[in-house]
C-alpha cells in the first residue's frame, strides 16, 4: 500500500511537473524592440484562417481605441481619425468597427483577390487589410478644415503608423504581413459599395506563413 501511495506521488510530481514544462515552452510575448528587430515583409502565406480573436487583435492594432476618451492605437493629425479599414478574408468583406471592436459585413464571399492587380499570395492570406480615407471625418472636426491635398497628406502620414502597428501586432502573434500599393481599386471600391469621395490608400496582408 505504502509502495502504491509513493508510486502514485511520484506519477503525480512528474504529471505536473511536464505541465509547468509544457506552459514554459511557450513563446513569451515579444518585446516591441524584439518585433522590430524580426519586422520583415513576408509573401510565403498558406490559406489558413485566423481565430476571431486574432483577426480582432490585428484590427484593434490598425485602427483600435486605446483610451476612454476615444483616442486610437494611431495618431491622426488634429485628432481627426479619417482612415476606415476594411477586412476581406475568405468569408467576406468587412468594415472594422472600432468603437465595438467589431467587424461588420459588407458582402459575403471570398474576394481577396480583389485586393490586389494580381499577386497571387494574397489569395492565400488570412486577411487582407484595406485603407480607406473619407474625407466625411473632417465635418465634425473643431479645427480650421485643411485643403484636401493635406487631408490626403495626413491620411497617408496615419496609415504609415497604422501599418507599422500593425506588422509589430503580427509578429508577436507568429503571423507575416506585407503592405501593398498594388490594389484593383476600381473592383474593391465596387464590391465594398464605397462612396465616390473615398480614397484607397493601401493594403496589407497578414496571415500564417509556411
Ligand atoms: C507603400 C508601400 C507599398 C508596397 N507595395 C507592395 C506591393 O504592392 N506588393 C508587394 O509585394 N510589396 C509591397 N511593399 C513591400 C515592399 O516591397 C517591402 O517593404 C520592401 O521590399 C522592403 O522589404 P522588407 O519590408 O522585408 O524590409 C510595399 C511597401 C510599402 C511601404
Amino acid at each position: 500500500m505504502k509502495k502504491f501511495f509513493i508510486a502514485t506521488l511520484a506519477a503525480v510530481l512528474m504529471l505536473s511537473t511536464t505541465t509547468v514544462c509544457a506552459a514554459q515552452e511557450l513563446p513569451d510575448d515579444l518585446t516591441v524592440m524584439q518585433a522590430l528587430s524580426q519586422r520583415k515583409t513576408s509573401r510565403n502565406f498558406v490559406d489558413s484562417d485566423l481565430s476571431e480573436a486574432q483577426l480582432l487583435k490585428i484590427l484593434w492594432a490598425a485602427n483600435g481605441i486605446n483610451r476612454p476618451d476615444g483616442k486610437r492605437v494611431n495618431p491622426a493629425a488634429l485628432g481627426v481619425y479619417s482612415v476606415e479599414v476594411y477586412a476581406v478574408t475568405r468569408e467576406g468583406i468587412y468594415r472594422y468597427d472600432e468603437v465595438a471592436n467589431k467587424l461588420n459585413l459588407i458582402a459575403a464571399g471570398d474576394y481577396r483577390m480583389s485586393t490586389t492587380t494580381g499577386q497571387a499570395f494574397v489569395g492565400k492570406a488570412a486577411v487582407n487589410l484595406v485603407y480607406v480615407e473619407t474625407p466625411d471625418a473632417w465635418l465634425n472636426s473643431k479645427h480650421r478644415v485643411p485643403s484636401r491635398e493635406h487631408q490626403l497628406a495626413f491620411a497617408n502620414i496615419a496609415v504609415g503608423s497604422m501599418i507599422q502597428s500593425v506588422a509589430l501586432a503580427a509578429q508577436s502573434e507568429g503571423l507575416g504581413n506585407c503592405v501593398r500599393g498594388s490594389i484593383n481599386r476600381d473592383e474593391f471600391a465596387k464590391l465594398a459599395k464605397l462612396s465616390t469621395d473615398k480614397t484607397i490608400l493601401l493594403a496589407q496582408s497578414v496571415g500564417k506563413t509556411a
